[in-house]
């Protein structure tokens, strides 16, 4: 994997650059699209491709590992191959998901003992059988075994958990660098800063993360229920110590104007299930701002979703009847309003890109963030 660096804000630490993987180029700031189970819901991979105009999707490691398992994974030859998706692909280590199956997990040194939420199966997670299991999903960037500490936490228990998650980025390199990609292609290992909302714990680990020397760095532990504020400290915090030349991962980030917020800051790649899972729950996001589209408001409103983010279904179909399909409990509803909810998030970043170009990024920015957080 290469970064290259092109433009950066001359008002703020917001920057523009291409990050190259054997499965393409992906040009950034970037949202990627969550496709939990290998799979974003409700959306084809070609609709992915032509019409949210996605350059790389998420995948989880625990979705993946409990089913369809590994062994149906390197038979397919990996994700993309199974999933049909060719272009980059990014995995969460599983921390984060293994983590909030409160009650039903063990954390210790070795890693974390959890029950499948499917059928109750006892499994163990450890930092190097997670680097294995990703390196057989075949995603081209995997994340460290962490953990995402809640918030609110305390300092005693925040310090511990982030001395643990860089004691376990130490054996997460340690195998990484150990093993080779299955599939021909080469894989590169993210790790992730932790430190809760404590400043000198977040510099710390930022120090730290710094110190490891890869390839690209995430930043976690954050969008977990604090106020947006202390998000947007910690996130200048730390990119004030990562290295400007390597691209930085805001993980679960987030609204609309916590993206433009984090771009700002100098994040250059984000992920949330929120344009996906709030679709599916009838809440669209616009140009023009935030919509519910149950709203009796909508009921005659035959104007299209957004004419202004140049994507097929959100110029096509109209207000009026996507709150009919929604009310109506059709699932076309779900397709239309997840493909339009991420065409919006990838109009959204790819506009923050040409504004960075463009040298006009910081003005636009603060005039889109109230734009975007407007409820129509
Ligand atoms: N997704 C959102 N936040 C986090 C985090 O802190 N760690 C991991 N692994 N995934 C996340």
């Amino acid at each position: 994997m290469k970064f290259i660096l092109t433009d950066t804000d001359p008002q703020s630490k917001a920057r523009a650059g291409i990050v190259k993987t054997d499965h393409g180029d992906i040009e950034t700031p970037i949202f990627m699209p969550v496709g939990t189970a290998g799979s974003v819901k409700a959306v084809h991979q070609r609709e992915l491709t032509y019409d949210v105009k996605a350059q790389i999707i998420l995948g989880n490691t625990y979705h993946l590992y409990l089913r369809p398992g590994l062994d149906v994974l390197e038979k397919a030859g990996g994700l993309h191959k199974f999933n049909g998706w060719s272009k980059p692909i990014l995995t969460d280590s599983g921390g984060y998901q293994v983590f909030s199956l409160a009650g039903t997990r063990k954390i210790t040194e070795e890693g974390v003992v959890f029950k499948s939420h499917i059928d109750g199966s006892k499994h163990v997670f450890s930092p190097e059988g997670v680097m294995d299991i990703q390196r057989t999903i075949g995603a081209d960037i995997i994340m460290a075994f962490d953990e995402c500490t809640p918030y609110p936490c305390e300092f005693g228990y925040a310090r511990n958990s982030m001395e643990m998650t860089h004691r376990w980025l130490k054996r997460c390199i340690a195998r990484f660098d150990q093993t080779e990609g299955k599939y021909g292609y080469s894989q590169t290992l993210f790790p992730i800063v932790q430190g809760s909302v404590f400043k000198d714990l977040r510099k710390q680990s930022a120090e730290f993360i710094a110190s490891c020397e890869r390839e690209g760095n995430a930043i976690g532990g954050l969008s977990v229920g604090e106020p947006a504020e202390m998000m947007y400290e910690m996130t200048d915090m730390v990119t004030d110590i990562l290295p400007k030349d390597k691209p930085r991962y805001l993980m679960g980030v987030g609204t609309p104007a916590n993206i433009l917020e984090g771009i700002a800051l100098g994040v250059d790649m984000f992920d949330c299930v929120m344009p996906t899972r709030n679709a599916r729950n009838g809440m669209l996001f616009t140009s023009e701002g935030i919509i519910n589209i149950r709203n009796e408001k909508w009921k005659d409103d035959f104007s299209p979703i957004d004419t202004g983010i140049n994507s097929y279904v959100s110029s096509f179909y109209s207000k009026a009847y996507l709150r009919h399909l929604t009310i109506a409990k059709e699932i076309l509803a779900a397709q239309i309003a997840s493909i339009h909810n991420l065409a919006f998030y990838l109009w959204l970043v790819g506009q923050a890109r040409e504004k960075i170009k463009s040298g006009e990024f910081s003005a636009w920015k603060d005039q889109m963030v109230k734009k975007v957080s407007t409820r129509l």
